[in-house]
């Protein structure tokens, strides 16, 4: 039976699941396949550390250029988790012919474009279904399953730490720093949890599946993001009496020719099914002109799910060894390449304010909101004793997020609007 050889770089949670379920699926994936997959050489840090599987000593290294100067090796894991050193090893592989799989979310998310590039100039594909949602097939299902569909939206809960907070602050009354500290307990959280609550994780995954449904690199710079570290108690509470969870959502759309890439807290109706998508779950609802709605769901993290991503692309690693394919993993085209800046881009919006509660306040807000065409859906304002502080949580209609931003700087200045007004985007999926 021919065998194909593969170098693994890094040996942390998801490479050691890597090894492992290569050792124990190895019948089913040689039946399934009809080929041997045989690991030859790891990299790690640290020779002496326990990764709760046995490896065989000699296949350890602590010097990744091996596995590139190694010709039993044919394909190359990239699970370092590093920015110079991973894209160095990357770049190395794809010039010696090697198919690269990674799962390394940001450095994709920042070099995408040059991977392609050099993957393209060399013929060799580069897989990466465990960049994003884990164990969700979401990476092959947008390139292959919606070959033929124009992508008209993704909706993503893509990032299972905040998803967690999120959840235990909604259901269990904890606080942030609490939930946070549960998430990293059970090892869901980034090795810095920064990027996992402001947004940054999120914003990965988002760049990575809008350049796979869009066809081009989209820059960093051009996404919106915003993470949950400042909300509260009482907008997840005010969000629940008028409806609505609160999600980080990756928001993907295009229109005309031009997309639009955004991270941020959102209102979502809580009928939605994503509203329902908890813990640390990931799901994304995907809209396409032929398919219509589709949605998968699953682990987002954790080792098991994430080994299950990489074993799918060693597969189809070794499968583009047998017969060398035109698909190298990221197909560029020239459909779309333009990103709506954030000031153009239409949403609904949630307004808590902090105002004195006396004649006038509703009817000055309002005439600011008039005044800037931006209509108001609802209103609603907890009962407070006349003379005192009250929440005033105002639902907006579609208005450009520079029509907002214009009403929040006159409201904030306003002297019966006692602290900086909260708000919050609502997305309805139409
Ligand atoms: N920190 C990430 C998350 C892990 O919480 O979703 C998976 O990318």
């Amino acid at each position: 039976m021919q065998q194909f050889g593969i170098g693994l770089a890094g040996m942390g949670n998801v490479g050691a699941g890597v090894f492992k379920h290569l050792t124990l699926n190895r019948a089913l994936l040689r039946e399934r396949l009809g080929y041997e997959m045989a690991v030859q050489r790891i990299a790690v840090r640290d020779l002496g550390r326990d990764r709760g599987v046995e490896v065989p000593s000699h296949l350890l290294t602590t010097n990744w250029r091996e596995l590139l100067e190694d010709p039993a090796i044919q394909i190359v894991v990239e699970l370092m988790g590093q920015k110079q050193e991973s894209l160095d090893f990357i770049l190395g592989a794809i010039e010696r012919k090697k198919i690269v799989v990674t799962g390394n979310k940001a450095l994709l998310a920042e070099h995408g474009k040059e991977i392609f590039e050099a993957a393209f100039s060399h013929k060799v594909p580069v897989f990466f279904e465990a960049a994003v949602g884990g164990g969700i097939p979401i990476i092959k299902a947008i390139r292959e399953a919606f070959v033929a569909n124009h992508i008209q939206s993704i909706h993503g809960i893509v990032n299972g730490t905040s998803n967690y907070i999120l959840t235990r602050m909604t259901e269990a009354g904890l606080g942030f720093a609490e939930a946070l500290q549960e998430a990293q307990a059970a090892g869901y959280a980034e090795a810095d949890p920064a990027l996992d609550v402001n947004g940054g994780d999120a914003a990965h995954k988002a760049i990575i599946l809008a350049s796979l449904a869009y066809g081009f690199w989209v820059p960093p710079e051009k996404v919106f993001v915003e993470g949950i570290e400042h909300l509260t108690a009482n907008d997840i509470c005010f969000a629940r009496q008028l409806g609505y969870r609160i999600k980080l959502l990756a928001i993907i759309k295009a229109e005309s020719g031009e997309i639009e890439v955004r991270v941020h807290p959102t209102l979502i109706p809580e009928k939605h099914v994503l509203a329902s998508v908890n813990g640390v779950f990931n799901a994304m609802a995907v809209k396409g002109d032929i398919v219509g709605e589709s949605l998968f769901y699953g682990r987002g993290a954790g080792q098991d799910a994430t080994t299950s991503a990489v074993l799918s692309d060693l597969a189809e690693a070794a499968d583009a060894l047998v017969s060398p394919r035109r698909n190298l993993g990221f197909m560029p085209h020239g459909l779309y390449g333009t990103c709506k800046p954030m000031d153009q881009i239409i949403s609904e919006y949630y307004l808590r304010l902090t105002v004195d509660d006396r004649p006038g306040v509703i009817a000055q807000i309002a005439g600011i909101l008039g005044e800037l065409q931006i209509g108001i859906s609802s209103i609603l304002q907890p009962e407070a004793a006349e003379g005192e502080i009250a929440s005033l949580v105002l639902m907006i209609h579609r208005a450009t997020n520079a029509q907002i931003a214009a009403a929040l700087a006159k409201i904030s200045a306003l002297s019966c609007v006692k602290k900086a007004p909260r708000m919050i985007r609502v997305e309805h999926f139409s």
